[in-house]
């Protein structure tokens, strides 16, 4: 169980990534919810950056995305039942010009989308285990396009059913502490 030393939403608290998972497939009633979850972050001039190349695991589209991922990653991915290829558009639509947020944006994006997952008891798994630039190929990624990072999602499996050596990770992470993080006025290392 995780502890924070100040109070806050349990969500957060207890949002971390399994990779445990049963396989099957997930209906869009239970995934879409993650997606509009999404499609509510904030972002600069609420340029709305991110998108999501979507890959269900009863589709064509699984196994070219699949691929693009290590072979560690496979060796647990291969029981979620869709794949996300997560990216960003570099410029503005509402001017063309570069976007300097376009990454954070998109991660905050993401972060909706997990929250959502796990509140829903779903595995939310965020991953740069891949091939980036094969993944442009793969996807007809356009040129403005940052390819950010690839998510998995399952319902949640046994930890049991891991290879041995994934089993050991397969719990709730710790963080630095708050004192490390925050700075008042200049950067202190
Ligand atoms: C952008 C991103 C990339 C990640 N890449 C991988 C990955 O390739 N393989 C993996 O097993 N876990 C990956 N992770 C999971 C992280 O290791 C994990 O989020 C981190 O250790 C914190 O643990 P928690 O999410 O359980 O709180 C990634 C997470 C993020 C957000």
């Amino acid at each position: 169980m995780r502890q924070s030393d100040y109070p806050i939403q349990p969500l957060i608290l207890n949002r971390w990534s399994p990779r445990a998972m049963s396989g099957g497939s997930l209906s869009d009633e239970e995934l879409m919810p993650l997606f509009e979850a999404a499609r509510w972050a904030p972002s600069s001039f609420n340029g709305q950056p991110w998108r999501f190349i979507l890959a269900k695991r009863e589709t064509e589209h699984w196994k070219p995305l699949f691929e693009l991922l290590v072979e560690f990653n496979q060796s647990w991915v291969k029981n979620a039942s869709a794949l996300v290829l997560i990216i960003s558009h570099k410029t503005f639509e509402h001017n063309g010009k570069p976007s300097q947020t376009h990454s954070f944006d998109t991660g905050a994006a993401w972060e909706n989308l997990a929250l959502e997952g796990s509140a829903r008891g779903l595995v939310v798994h965020g991953m740069q285990g891949f091939d980036y630039e094969k993944a442009k190929t793969v996807c007809n990624i356009p040129d403005d396009f940052q390819v950010e990072a690839m998510a998995a999602i399952g319902k949640p499996g046994k930890k049991e059913d891991l290879p041995p050596e994934i089993q050991k990770k397969e719990l709730p992470s710790e963080r630095k502490p708050l004192s490390e993080l925050v700075m008042e006025g200049k950067y202190k290392s």
